[in-house]
């Protein structure tokens, strides 16, 4: 009745900012992802009759509250689909600094997701183990597949997943992560979409987001980093103009997050293969071909209020491991 897991974080190239239900997180949109290589979450899944509540652990310290809350809260939908009552120990733990502004739900829920059901033997089809992971954080079910990723948005839980559109090696992307501020964030992911219907903006976005899929889908297929940057700067930007617009307004960037992209957008005008997204809260995904990297990491450390940069390369997805 025990199972240790393997997930990454993944970067969203078209975001996910809204739902059709906020329970189980149907998205109002599909979504692109790269899954993380080398930033990780381990986690290992005991389940044991002698204990009276789930435990959770979290590199090394254990956890009360809101995090023992929403991740006994999943075990419960394991729980049930297995048809027992049986609680867990829980231990898990990133490789990458918590609190460093790297969004980890999504490789913990993925994970937990791995662990929680090998535990009690059941093997899940890809679809419906992403499905399940996507319960604990929306963006967790874009961590079970490999290498860039679409979640479908579907309209009810067995048919809201993610798929892998390209392995790892597809193509050779490097996300560079400018880290500018390592506090957390002030308005949680789920509290901050649950405002999106308020802003004018999102109705709009949602329109168009079909378009915006396709042009990032094929621009991925076919490797053009052109179309892939103007479609990923449009993305990121209207997920900020919908923050921005929402009641009340939500403001993720910070003045060193405009100047990132700002300075980010002029290495492309000089012909570097390079773009940048922005997630919720104020760190900057720069995304380039491997060959710019090393570009890359230098003209980042001259930019002031770049505390730290941390680099992975397109990851695979969810994994057992011993
Ligand atoms: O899955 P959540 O609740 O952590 O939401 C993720 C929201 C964004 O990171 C801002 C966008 C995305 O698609 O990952």
């Amino acid at each position: 009745m025990k199972a240790t897991a393997l997930a990454h974080p993944n970067i969203a190239f078209i975001k996910y900012w809204g739902n059709l239900d906020e329970n189980l997180h149907i998205p109002a949109n599909g979504s692109i992802s790269l899954c993380l290589e080398g930033l990780t979450t381990r986690t290992s899944v005991l389940f044991d009759p002698s204990l009276e509540h789930d435990h959770l652990t979290l590199d090394g310290q254990s956890m009360q509250g809101e995090p023992l809350v929403r991740v006994s809260a999943f075990l419960d939908h394991v729980r049930r689909l297995a048809r027992m009552n049986i609680y867990a120990q829980v231990n898990s733990g990133n490789n990458f600094p918590s609190g460093a502004g790297i969004a980890s739900s999504a490789s913990a829920f993925a994970a937990l997701a791995l662990a929680a059901t090998s535990a009690l033997g059941f093997e899940l089809s890809e679809p419906a183990l992403s499905s399940l992971a996507r319960l604990g954080s929306g963006s967790a079910c874009r961590s079970i597949p490999s290498g860039f990723v679409e979640w479908l948005p579907g309209t009810c839980h067995a048919d809201s997943y993610a798929i892998s559109i390209a392995p790892p090696c597809h193509w050779d992307l490097v996300d560079c992560i400018a880290i500018v501020d390592r506090s957390h964030k002030h308005t949680g992911s789920a509290r901050g979409m649950a405002l999106a219907h308020t802003s004018p903006l999102q109705a709009e976005r949602i329109k168009t987001a079909p378009g915006r899929l396709d042009r990032c889908r094929q621009a991925i297929l076919k490797h053009d980093f052109d179309a892939f940057a103007d479609v990923v700067e449009e993305d990121s930007d209207l997920m900020h103009a919908v923050m921005r617009t929402s009641t009340p307004p939500l403001a993720y960037m910070q003045p060193a997050t405009h100047r990132i992209v700002a300075a980010v957008r002029n290495w492309r005008k000089e012909g570097h293969a390079v773009c940048t997204t922005v997630d919720a809260g104020p760190n900057v995904h720069i995304l380039c071909l491997a060959d710019e990297q090393t570009f890359v990491q230098t003209r980042l450390k001259e930019t002031p209020g770049v505390n730290e940069v941390l680099t992975a390369k397109p990851g695979s997805g969810a994994c057992l491991a011993v």
